[in-house]
């Protein structure tokens, strides 16, 4: 479908119209946007923005699209997607703080970090992720959530101009974060000196714990479900016995069970599916409701009372 796009976008921005979406995110399902545009600047993200807005074309922002199921319709809305701006710099005079901009994977922070000598980051290895997604969702490990080290978010208003909004750790919650459904152009984490062995060694002991219990190189949304207060998703699924139980090419993995991979021809409706199975199984099991963690877009056969829950996109 073609679409009345502004021409200062058309004209001066990465533009594709009807892209799919599912390669831009890490299960692999889903079908087109309306159009997918790349900013690969932070003008180009305010400019996005503000004629966007002015057209009135509702529009999403996607990051690594790693905690995310977009439906096999695909998406009658424009995406922005910021994977091209991924620079990460020092802080003004700050030498332990970097401003990351949105696009930046948290790998390539940890990264940066630890060339460095910055020590704080390690925690966040192994996450999938960008800057931008993870301030917006508060994502993290059992360790840290990047929250925990945020000082600054600069934000992009709808009229396309910038906010710089100062913040701390005890305005982010597990999950749960003041930025959500805000345009994030950049954000500014705060770290401390260390030795570069010493940050390896947290790298190295912290991805390796991972490795052991999640299916790191399978094509997954991450943790489909929060964890219930006290509780975790991934013990009650397991012990509810759907561990390796799969519907089309969607299979809850068989290393853990709070993740759903697509084994190869997964399609948005078997993850969809078999998510309502996982939730059937654990209240019949357990009791419990499982919330979603993962985001969804666009539209599904069905939206169960218990997916709609908390699966508003932005
Ligand atoms: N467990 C099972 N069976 C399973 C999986 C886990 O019995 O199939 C048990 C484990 O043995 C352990 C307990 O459940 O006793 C907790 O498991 P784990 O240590 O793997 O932690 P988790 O709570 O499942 C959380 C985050 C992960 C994060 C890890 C490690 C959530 C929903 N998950 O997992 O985050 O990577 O800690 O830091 O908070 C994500 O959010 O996408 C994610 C993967």
């Amino acid at each position: 479908m073609s679409m009345d796009l502004p021409d200062a976008l058309r004209d001066e921005l990465l533009v594709h119209e009807g892209a799919d979406l599912g390669p831009r995110t890490t299960l692999g399902v889903g079908g087109p946007a309306l159009c997918v545009i790349e900013p690969r600047r932070r003008e180009e993200l305010i400019l996005a923005v503000r004629e966007l807005t002015a057209a009135g074309l509702p529009f999403r922002m996607l990051g690594h699209g790693s905690n995310l199921v977009v439906s096999d319709a695909g998406l009658d809305e424009v995406v922005l997607h910021t994977r091209g701006m991924k620079n990460i710099y020092h802080h003004g005079e700050q030498d332990a703080a970097l401003r990351c901009e949105a696009g930046a994977t948290l790998a390539r922070l940890v990264s940066v970090a630890h060339d460095m000598g910055l020590a704080g980051a390690e925690g966040l290895i192994g996450i999938p992720g960008t800057v931008g997604g993870a301030v917006a969702g508060n994502a993290g490990g059992r360790e840290i959530a990047l929250g925990d080290l945020l000082t600054e978010v600069t934000l992009v208003d709808p009229d396309g101009t910038t906010r710089a909004v100062p913040c701390s750790p005890k305005d982010f919650g597990y999950r749960t974060s003041p930025f959500a459904g805000h345009v994030i152009l950049d954000a500014v984490v705060q770290l401390c000196p260390d030795g570069k062995e010493q940050i390896f060694d947290r790298m190295r002991r912290t991805l390796r714990a991972k490795a052991e219990s999640q299916p790191l190189s399978a094509s997954s949304a991450g943790c489909m479900f929060r964890n219930p207060a006290g509780a975790s998703s991934g013990a009650l699924i397991d012990r509810a016995g759907c561990k390796g139980l799969s519907v089309g090419g969607a299979q809850v993995s068989p290393e853990h069970a709070n993740f759903i991979v697509n084994t190869g021809e997964a399609m948005a409706e078997d993850v969809r599916r078999l998510v309502v199975r996982v939730q059937q199984a654990v209240r019949e099991h357990s009791g419990v409701d499982l919330p979603l963690e993962v985001e969804w877009w666009g539209a599904f056969e069905e939206r169960t009372p218990v997916l709609g829950a908390g699966s508003d996109a932005e």
